[in-house]
């Protein structure tokens, strides 16, 4: 059985070593043919590689060639991922993409047409790299209600965080490091301002609650504001800061949804999850937590996803899998300020006494922090559990007070 492999980055190139590498086994487990990659689709040229005489530059060819019967996408990136993944599905080729982009915007409409074509579309490698999670959620968790999933999703971001909390580095420092290391792109963007995170839990909500939603429906804030002051007062408090992507079923069949800092307790599952490492907490009904663990990157990790998604491909040639969500509908996703949440402010003021005791009466009560080397008229505090609106409303009411930051807590 033929594969092509669109795209030869990173991911790409690893998924060609993986299929070469792990020839032999694939073969068995495939329990089929012999996969055999044909063609590798770049602009780029490669005369050195093993795979030299394998590169086309023309995605016809690919489309055309009835005997590649899987197509790997690795390009990334919305255009033109989606109509080249389109056409190979309507001509009856399976697709098995790494791209979170192409399937968070898309995946309702690329998952329609597998299904029209008795074909498939898989997508393992577009979230927790190598982490099993869309398999098991698909397939394993089968017999409960999903209500709701909270991950660390993004390595980037959870390295600059470990950096910041364990070594004291600050935000600008540690985000060098990441990128010197080669986990932040020249323009991290996409990591450190949360993008690469809503675009996979986006994937997660669908998969679990059968709806698409779209990132942009997804309030989304990064790590950027984050300093070493917060990550302090969130120590006092008994916790650390992670950029954590949430989802969750409401009982009138909206779902909460967001991507932002927040703080978790020490004892949390989550807590102890630094570095590059990602995890998934997906809570079901009769299930209880499960959490999935492990590299949420790297060439390899992803390579070794994709390859598993071209195997089951494989095996399943001429019947589809039945992987469907809906499309998305309007007023789905609940506005995030209509969600509860507690707050762990920062604040200052001239007066710290006078600015307390009126966050105690308009809050009700208030857990009062604090920190070794605050500056002068600094002050932190975590408020009570209400709706983000309510909370939002009662700072803006606090006398000569300057907010300058609330970071959700949550109790994962
Ligand atoms: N830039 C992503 C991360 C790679 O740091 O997690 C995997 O999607």
């Amino acid at each position: 059985m033929n594969v092509a492999v669109m795209g030869y980055g990173i991911v790409g190139s690893g998924v060609a070593e993986v299929l070469a590498k792990e020839h032999d086994s694939i073969a068995k487990r495939s329990l089929q043919e012999e996969l055999s990659l044909k063609y590798i689709l770049d602009i780029r040229d490669f005369p050195d590689d093993p795979n030299a005489g394998k590169f086309v530059r023309d995605f016809d060819v690919i489309l055309q060639d009835e005997s590649v019967q899987i197509v790997v996408e690795t390009m990334g990136g919305l255009h033109p991922a989606y109509e080249y993944v389109l056409a190979c599905l309507q001509a009856g080729k399976s697709v098995v993409t790494s791209n979170k982009e192409l399937v968070a915007e898309k995946g309702d409409e690329l998952l329609a047409a597998a299904k029209a074509h008795g074909v498939n579309f898989m997508f393992e490698a577009s979230v927790g790299g190598g982490i099993p999670i869309i398999r098991p959620i698909s397939q394993c968790l089968a017999a409960n209600e999903l209500d709701e999933i909270a991950g660390i999703l993004n390595g980037t971001t959870n390295y600059i965080l470990t950096q910041m909390i364990q070594e004291g580095l600050d935000f600008d420092t540690a985000l060098a490091q990441a990128q010197e290391l080669g986990y932040a792109e020249k323009d991290p963007t996409a990591d450190v301002d949360g993008h690469d995170a809503c675009r996979k839990i986006c994937i997660l909500a669908a998969l679990c609650f059968g709806t698409h939603v779209y990132p942009k429906e997804v309030h989304t804030e990064g790590i950027r504001a984050i300093t070493l002051a917060d990550v302090d007062y969130a120590r006092a408090w008994g916790g650390v800061i992670k950029l954590l992507a949430r989802a969750a079923r409401s009982d009138d069949g909206q779902i909460t949804a967001i991507v932002s800092p927040a703080l978790v307790k020490n004892s949390s599952q989550l807590a102890g999850v630094n570095d590059v490492f990602n995890a998934i907490l997906v809570r079901g009904d009769a299930l209880g937590d499960v959490v999935f663990y492990g590299r949420g990157a790297g060439k390899l990790p992803t390579a070794s996803a994709v390859v598993a998604d071209v195997v089951d491909c494989a095996r399943n040639q001429g019947k589809n899998r039945m992987l469907l969500w809906d499309g998305a509908k309007s007023a789905y996703v609940r506005d995030y300020l209509d969600c509860e949440t507690a707050f762990l402010v920062r604040a200052e003021s001239a007066d710290v006494p006078a600015a307390l005791a009126d966050a105690e009466r308009v809050f009700g009560s208030v857990q009062v922090l604090t920190r070794e080397g605050a500056a002068a008229g600094e002050f932190a505090f975590v408020t009570p559990t209400d709706t983000e609106r309510a909370l939002r409303a009662k700072l803006g009411t606090l006398l000569g007070v300057r907010v300058l930051s609330a970071i959700r807590a949550v109790g994962y």
